[in-house]
């Protein structure tokens, strides 16, 4: 963290020649709760200890420019809606500008340089950082923190949807803005009403193993998963799959597709999971948090089909490990496993996994050990 702040400090120095203001937002991890967020579902998420930084200053004009340190890039572009970039990155923090303009906030000119230590395409959400770190920002440098932090994770949320294409839920942002240090958060997302949890489990450990492959399918498969769910709700008469039961569905078998229908059976199934997690947490029931962990990772391999070959062998290594749970994390198709472990059997299963996944695919996968953290930050 403090070799990344003297690095932007310097370069910002170096390209505006004047200091700016240091803000942070943090990447997630999420216990349980996959693909709910979009159907009214629950969550559980918190924030970790990798962030995007951002050092940034007003600059007196109508212009914003930013340098993506990262990335060697740097752009320029107005405030108004003919300016779009053409940059995939720069069209975030120009959506989070537009998306403050339109919801009646005020974002003037300013520069800024950003870099960050959330490993991309991980399933661990950098973009969401992203946003909420320039969203936090522009919220303490031009409307005096008046937009509270729900309001700015929403305008993450409709950044995504409005100017790069994905018409995610609400998960990510709210995550990466709302996290606080050693606490998980159980969202509901149709009344948005949170609970935070404390997760400090004395003899268990998160560990995250990165595959280091991302599926990257032409037909945006996100998008896809979230019409069949609307689709099914539809038919049921829903506003979302949030009130249907296994018996509902099981009604309308024959009148949508089996597609549809596999779907529409991960996410009712899914939601039962989230509060009987929230439960087994109350109680300090990590084996049953793992138990869970493993029926969710079925789900979304078999009936959601957001899994990958190489996910399935990383959980499959952690059964036969004895780790408690283990599942794909994020939107799937590549990125991360979560894993549940004992302490005592943490040093074991990371080098069982660690070599057999190399064997088999040709390259290590990245271990990131989870450290519950706090979300955006101005940092002094
Ligand atoms: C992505 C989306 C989230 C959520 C997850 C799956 O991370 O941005 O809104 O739907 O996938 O749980």
């Amino acid at each position: 963290m403090t070799t990344l702040k003297s690095e932007l400090g310097r370069r910002f120095t170096e390209r505006f020649g004047h200091p700016g203001t240091f803000y942070a937002s943090a990447g997630r991890i999420n216990l349980i709760g996959e693909h709910t967020d979009y159907n009214g579902g629950f969550v559980f998420p918190g924030a970790i200890d990798k962030v995007i930084m951002a050092d940034i200053a007003p600059n007196g004009t109508d212009r914003v420019n930013v340098v993506a340190m990262d990335l060697g890039e740097e752009t320029s572009f107005g405030l108004e809606e003919k300016d779009l970039p053409a940059q995939p990155w720069a069209r975030y923090v120009f959506g989070v500008c537009r998306e403050i303009i339109k919801a009646g906030g005020k974002v003037k000119g300013f520069d800024a340089v950003f870099a960050g230590n959330v490993p991309l395409g991980a399933g661990l959400s950098s973009s969401a950082a992203l946003e909420s770190c320039f969203a936090f920002a522009l919220n303490d440098l031009f409307n005096s923190n008046t937009i509270e932090g729900f309001r700015l994770a929403l305008i993450g949320q409709a950044t995504e949807h409005n100017y790069c294409g994905v018409n995610c839920g609400i998960m990510d942002q709210f995550a990466s803005v709302m996290g606080r240090r050693g606490q998980l958060i159980r969202l509901d997302c149709r009344s948005m009403e949170y609970e935070y949890f404390p997760f400090d489990p004395k003899d268990y450990e998160l560990v995250l193993i990165d595959s280091r492959v991302k599926h990257e399918l032409a037909d945006s498969p996100y998008n896809r998963r979230r019409e069949s769910c609307e689709r099914v709700a539809a038919r049921l008469g829903l506003d979302t799959l949030r009130d249907a039961t296994m018996e509902m569905l099981d009604g309308i078998r024959s009148d949508i597709s089996d597609e549809d229908y596999r779907r529409a059976r991960y996410v009712i199934g899914e939601k039962e999971r989230v509060l009987a997690v929230g439960e087994a947490l109350q109680r300090g029931d990590y084996e049953e948090v793992g138990r869970r962990m493993y029926a969710t990772h079925r789900g979304l391999s078999e009936d959601y089909e957001v899994s990958c070959d190489e996910l399935d062998f990383l959980v499959d290594l952690a059964r036969q490990c004895g780790v408690s749970g283990s599942r794909i994390m994020g939107g799937g198709f590549g990125g991360c496993t979560i894993n549940l472990v004992r302490r005592d059997l943490r040093d074991r299963f990371i080098a069982t996994a660690t070599g057999r996944f190399e064997e088999r695919y040709g390259h290590r996968p990245a271990i990131y050990p989870v450290v519950i953290s706090d979300g955006a930050r101005r940092l002094d």
